[in-house]
């Protein structure tokens, strides 16, 4: 099969801009372009059978490792993107998904506590999952890197320097957390729960 890049209905938002926007979904349809273009290598070298030489090999076996990564960095984008979709929602109190929420994390909250996860030093994401009555929020290196498996994704909140550098610099990458929050529509992370 052949994956093909979603469009998303995407507001105007605050804090950023549509250059930065347009340049960020241009990278998710790059990721797209190269998981059909491994998946389309690995098929042109499965032909090769029992001749794939011992460099064939190397590069067979390294196309398979950077397979996650082109992967999920198409994924990881996609999760990102619909959750600007029907603009800015706040998180609403008294369901199934709040409940488990206080029950994590208290009086700080979830808010408090993504930001915090989110000051850690490096590239990727801070990610929210859902597991049987609770939630995991962790640390993902690139897009691959720590993932827990098997887990429905909340939430996710792309921390490459692509993802703000066109309207901030990286000393201001809480501001540009600050504007991922104001636009965040919270109903759609409680509908994946
Ligand atoms: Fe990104």
């Amino acid at each position: 099969m052949t994956y093909i890049a979603k469009t998303f209905n995407l507001p105007a938002l605050q804090g950023l801009s549509e250059k930065q926007i347009k340049v960020h979904l241009a990278l998710y349809e790059g990721y797209v372009k190269h998981v059909n273009l491994i998946a389309e290598t690995l098929k042109g070298y499965a032909a090769y059978g029992d001749k794939a030489s011992e460099g064939d090999k190397y590069a067979i076996a390294e196309l398979r490792r950077r397979f996650a990564f082109e992967f999920d960095g198409m994924r990881m984008h996609e999760f990102y993107f619909e959750q600007f979709e029907g603009g800015s929602c706040k998180m609403q109190d008294g369901n199934e998904f709040s409940n488990a929420v206080k029950e994590k994390y208290g009086e700080k909250g979830l808010e408090a506590h993504i930001r915090e996860v989110a000051s850690s030093r490096g590239i990727g994401w801070v990610v929210v999952y859902k597991d049987a009555g609770t939630i995991h929020t962790t640390f993902v290196g690139d897009h691959e890197v720590g993932q827990l498996s098997g887990l429905p994704i909340l939430l996710a909140l792309d921390l490459w320097e692509h993802a703000y550098m066109v309207d901030y610099v990286p000393a201001e990458k809480k501001n540009y957390i600050d504007a991922f929050f104001t636009n965040l529509n919270w109903s759609v992370v409680e509908s994946r729960f």
